[in-house]
């Protein structure tokens, strides 16, 4: 074991399925101690059981800023301290196009996706202060964080948002040597995908199959990602490799954003459709 974060203690929200999850268990293997933050309490404390004494599950609607408060002064009291915040829960969020603009909704795709990191640098760079300093925060934006047309106008406003939240927070926090940077998943095989095409759960690893094999050729580098795959880039980030990096957002998206990719988002719509109709006729 290379224990690239031994004696670390994380916070990991999200982390009951797809990136979180493998975050947790990454993190885990190299020698921290997790405290997973979801609303899905039974995937959750399935997995903070299955990692043993070195995680605890903690039920944390990232909406809610006392849950985000709450899931830090876990950290502290179950583990003793904070030394990694990894602001990672998310959905679909509100899919209104803009001339059809759900204005609660778009308000409440923000919160669940932006204000939730502000608060999640908020409690952790206090409790990192009250150490006396240090600490890695990573955050979940996405590639459309980076570009248009990968979904739809509150996601992808509330993505771009994070990653301004994020060079904010280098100004605040780096002279306290706290550092904090993002991640820009591209297309990544978890059920958020089935989720956001409403596709049941008994279905998803058929569609995800089906999503691979449609959209896979078509990014440079010639398939879709895996979630281990992001919790890699998150483990680079949450470890001292990284010590002098901060404020970057690192795309993990096989080069998607690299290259002109023209309307691979509205393709993934459009393949969604073709499989759900599928579906339905038989
Ligand atoms: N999978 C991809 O292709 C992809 C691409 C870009 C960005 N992302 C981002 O990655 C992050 C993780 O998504 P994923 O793909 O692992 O999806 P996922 O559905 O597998 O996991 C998301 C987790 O977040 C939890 N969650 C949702 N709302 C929550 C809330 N209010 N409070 C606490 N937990 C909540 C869910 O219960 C779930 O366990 C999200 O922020 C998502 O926007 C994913």
């Amino acid at each position: 074991m290379t224990a690239l974060l031994l004696r670390k203690v994380a916070v990991v929200t999200g982390g009951a399925s797809g990136i979180g999850l493998a975050s947790a268990e990454r993190f885990v293997a190299e020698g921290a101690r997790v405290v997973i933050g979801d609303i899905a309490d039974d995937h959750g404390r399935a997995v903070a059981d299955r990692l043993g004494d070195a995680a605890t599950f903690v039920h944390t609607d990232v909406t809610d800023e006392s849950a985000i408060e709450g899931i830090v002064a876990a950290a502290v009291a179950t583990y003793g301290r904070l030394d990694v915040m990894f602001n990672n829960a998310g959905n679909q969020g509100d899919v209104s196009s803009l001339s059809d603009l759900d204005a609660d909704g778009f308000d409440r795709t923000l919160a669940l996706l932006t204000r939730s990191v502000a608060l999640g640098h908020k409690y952790a760079s206090r409790q990192f202060r009250a150490q006396g300093g240090g600490g890695a925060i990573i955050s979940t934006s996405s590639t459309a964080g980076l570009q248009g047309a990968w979904a739809g106008p509150a996601y992808t406003a509330a993505k771009h948002a994070v990653i301004g939240l994020v060079r904010q927070a280098v100004a605040e926090l780096a002279p306290l040597g706290i550092r904090s940077n993002v991640i820009a998943p591209g297309t990544i095989m978890t059920p958020i995908m089935a989720n956001a095409f409403g596709v049941p759960a008994a279905q998803a690893r058929e569609f995800l199959a089906y999503l691979a094999q449609e959209l896979g050729p078509k990014l440079p580098i010639g398939r879709v990602g895996v979630p281990e795959e992001v919790a890699d880039v998150a483990l680079f980030l949450a470890s001292d490799l990284s010590r002098y990096v901060t404020g970057v957002t690192v795309p993990i998206d096989g080069g998607a954003t690299a290259v002109t990719q023209g309307t691979f988002g509205i393709d993934v719509v459009k393949a969604a459709e073709m499989f759900t109709q599928g579906a339905r006729a038989a």
